[in-house]
């Protein structure tokens, strides 16, 4: 039996006032019957490790470099953010491969640099309206964690895989919980079929979860939890989404 896993992803939102409230909150309403974790701005991950560390809360960050370290300007490591007691860091979310160009052999290196550094790579895969309009969801979620079991190969089990289709994310639009399903299962075939253990993998759905399609979503059989964007930034939405994870 796979546990479930919610992670809220507060993308450039927040600040330090909002975030100790959001936080506290959070601890307050412990326990929850799932793993839960927040990936949150790369300036608040101190404050946040201080805020959860001694908790079963866990903590992440919303990206990595490639690279271990030298003259990258701007870019944060996977040993930076394993010292920081990060168990998470997202790579390849949509937003990042939209508006930064990152590639498919990109993400997997990324992937690569987080595992290496005991960092839990939480892979985001999904299609854009005009692939899944022309019949194109299945090649591309399969092509885009191709890249990443390919790059890490024996480890590729030890990865989160997040389906997150593109006109659901933010759009208040959310795939139809068969619609999620369907596309998780192909995921969970394909990680089985390079893995041998596709079925203790979790495969998180994100895209507009809310506190009222939460529970629907997460009672499918091969959705594992949710990756959270706008419901984490509100603590009464999130705690809810958390209870929703059984
Ligand atoms: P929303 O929940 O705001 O649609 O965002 C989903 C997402 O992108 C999480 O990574």
């Amino acid at each position: 039996m796979r546990r479930k896993l919610v992670v809220g992803n507060w993308k450039m939102h927040g600040n330090r006032a909002a975030n100790a409230e959001l936080l506290a909150a959070l601890l307050a309403a412990r326990p929850y019957m799932a793993d839960v974790a927040v990936c949150v701005p790369a300036l608040f991950l101190h404050e946040t490790a201080a805020t959860l560390a001694g908790s079963d809360l866990r903590w992440g960050a919303q990206d990595v470099s490639e690279h271990e370290q030298g003259a990258y300007t701007g870019e944060i490591s996977a040993a930076m953010l394993a010292e920081c007691g990060c168990r998470y860091a997202i790579v390849g979310h949509s937003e990042r491969r939209a508006y930064h160009g990152e590639s498919d052999a990109l993400v997997a290196r990324k992937a690569q640099a987080a595992l290496a550094r005991g960092v839990t790579p939480i892979v985001c895969v999904g299609e854009t309206l005009a692939e899944r309009d022309g019949g194109q969801t299945e090649a591309v979620v399969k092509r885009q964690l191709s890249a990443v079991i390919h790059q890490l190969t024996h480890c590729a089990a030890e990865m989160v895989v997040a389906y997150e289709p593109v006109w659901a994310i933010g759009t208040g639009r959310t795939a139809t919980p068969e619609q999620a399903q369907q596309v998780h299962a192909v995921l969970r075939a394909q990680l089985q079929a390079a893995t041998g253990r596709g079925a203790t993998m979790t495969i998180l759905y994100g895209g507009s979860v809310k506190a009222d399609n939460a529970a629907t979503l997460f009672a499918q059989p091969d959705i594992d939890g949710g990756l959270i964007g706008g419901a984490s930034l509100k603590a009464a939405d999130f705690i809810a989404i958390c209870r929703a994870a059984t």
